[in-house]
């Protein structure tokens, strides 16, 4: 098992206090390790680490060189799928196909960016005469990195990787609850060649690593994943530095099913959307919109399907694992209790495998009814299996509702309608829009990010480059 300590400057090392945390495995509530509880004097020392990096030999990396080590450790990952894949199963809970899915994602991050390090090119701007403008792509310099436990893997891949490709030294906060293959993948990392202080990594909570981070001075950009709650301390104490934040803080993200739409291939997809890692991420499908017209008949078949589904221990790959930990656990349970003595039907529920520990933390998926548009449940981000249903009239209303949260992360909409797709596209206020598909989890390649509460700044894709530099304009008079 990896010792507790923190990566500062090429080296593990013990935190400054020498404080430790236990990890628990959610499918069993067992102890699997002990990591290192970092503190604010830790962070100051990543980030002095990060910042001399950046102003030495890295800042002067050619884009290929810094590409070509994004793109060995993208191979380095995938020689350690087996490995990498059992860690975040038993870190997370997760299923183990959903965990390797993860892995060879945070390989296709930094194959991605690997690939993009030397494609991100400036501008010229045509101005006055005897004049010539350039545009210069620069990187932001010391990056700080926050992140959730959800998708501890993939989250590493997302925001180092474009970070590192655009040049900038990152220290990264992973989270308290699920962590382990963040070290794991920082000793890949290490072995690979990235030179010492571009990757730092303080193990830590919230209250502690995380906000002394966020509050650094000598930070660039502050780059975070979780809830909207942490995402306001983060700007704010950003802005004490005038520091600039990329956050994405989760949904209420709707699929809507029109009655025109192929109910099959909706169904499969909402369920998955749904309940992919226990519905605990940020672009759940969490609400379904279905017409009136077809309420019954597409409940009747999704209802059919949501019994079917079951939890269990990672190691017994169903669709659903437990959620992250107790407090989780009992935050998802509390919505159940509301919606219960709020007379809220459940249309359909799942089961928790017999086998199950009575220690993990097992929720069962659960469908519900005609939730009513005010209420929680349709409202906000429960991050766990839980669905609501609501009818809709005709398209403004579906429009309403998909609009009517304080979210706007992602959106599914089910029509033939050509018109009608192109429609709604343009009028729903999300990051992403897919029609007739659904894409929690996926596309590396695509630009993602919130509207509203959903945080602002795009990660993945090239837009992810984009935020990690910053656009220098060279004027050179030349008469
Ligand atoms: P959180 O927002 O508290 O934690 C996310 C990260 O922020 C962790 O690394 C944590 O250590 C750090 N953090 C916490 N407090 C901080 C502070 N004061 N300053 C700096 N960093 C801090 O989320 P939590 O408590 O794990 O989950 C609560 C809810 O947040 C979930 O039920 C879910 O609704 C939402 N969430 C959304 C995620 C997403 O993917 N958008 C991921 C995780 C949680
Ligand atoms: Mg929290």
């Amino acid at each position: 098992m990896m010792s507790a300590k923190i990566f500062v400057d090429g080296q593990w090392m013990t935190p400054v206090n020498g404080a430790t945390l236990d990890m628990v495995a959610p499918s069993t509530g067992e102890k699997i390790g002990t990591i290192a509880r970092g503190t604010a004097e830790d962070i100051d020392r990543a980030v002095n680490a990060a910042r001399r990096a950046f102003e030495g030999p890295w800042g002067q990396t050619a884009a290929v060189d810094r590409g070509r080590l994004l793109s060995k450790l993208a191979q380095k990952i995938l020689e350690h799928e087996d490995e990498l894949t059992a860690l975040e199963a038993l870190d997370t809970g997760k299923a183990l196909k959903l965990a390797r899915n993860d892995i060879r994602a945070v390989a296709r991050y930094f194959e991605f960016y690997g690939g993009a390090a030397d494609k991100l090119h400036g501008d010229t701007i045509p101005f006055l005469s005897g004049y010539q403008v350039m545009i210069l792509r620069e990187p932001r310099g010391v990056t700080g990195h926050i992140i959730p436990w959800n998708y501890p893997a993939q989250m590493f891949g997302r925001t180092l990787g474009p970070a590192l490709a655009a040049g900038n030294a990152a220290v990264l906060k992973p989270a308290e609850e699920a962590c382990l293959s963040c070290i794991r993948l920082t000793e890949l990392a290490a072995e690979v060649g990235f030179p010492d202080g571009v990757i730092n990594l303080v193990p830590g909570i919230g209250e502690e690593a995380g906000a002394a981070l966020s509050s650094h001075p000598d930070i660039d950009l502050i780059s975070f994943t979780g809830s909207p709650e942490v995402g306001v301390l983060i700007q704010k104490a950003a802005a004490e530095n005038h520091v600039p934040c990329v956050l994405e803080l989760g949904g209420k993200s709707p699929q809507i099913v029109f009655a025109d739409a192929d109910h099959s291939k909706a169904i499969e997809s909402i369920v998955s959307a749904l309940v992919q890692n226990t519905g605990q991420t940020c672009s759940a499908g969490s609400r379904v919109l279905i017409e009136r017209s077809i309420y019954d008949q597409f409940m009747a078949q999704l209802t059919r399907r949501f019994k079917q589904l079951r939890a269990g221990p990672h190691d017994m790959d169903l669709d659903c694992g437990p959620l992250i930990s107790k407090v989780q656990q009992e935050r998802v349970m509390g919505f159940l209790d509301r919606a219960k003595a709020d007379g809220i039907e459940i249309a359909a529920q799942g089961q928790v495998d017999a086998a199950a520990s009575a220690e993990g933390f097992f929720v069962p998926p659960t469908l519900y009814r005609i939730v009513p548009r005010e209420h929680e449940l349709a409202l906000d981000e429960v991050f766990g299996p839980v669905l609501a249903a609501i009818p809709f009239d005709d398209e403004a209303d579906a429009i309403r509702l998909a609009n009517g949260t304080d979210f706007g992360l992602i959106a599914g909409v089910w029509t033939d309608s050509g018109a009608r797709q192109m429609r709604l596209a343009k009028a729903i206020r999300a990051g992403q829009v897919y029609i007739n598909g659904y894409g929690a989890g996926g596309g590396i390649e695509l630009p993602f990010g919130g509207f509203k509460k959903s945080g602002h700044g795009r990660e993945k894709g090239f837009e992810a480059l984009r935020e990690f530099t910053v656009a220098k304009t060279v004027v050179f008079n030349h008469g």
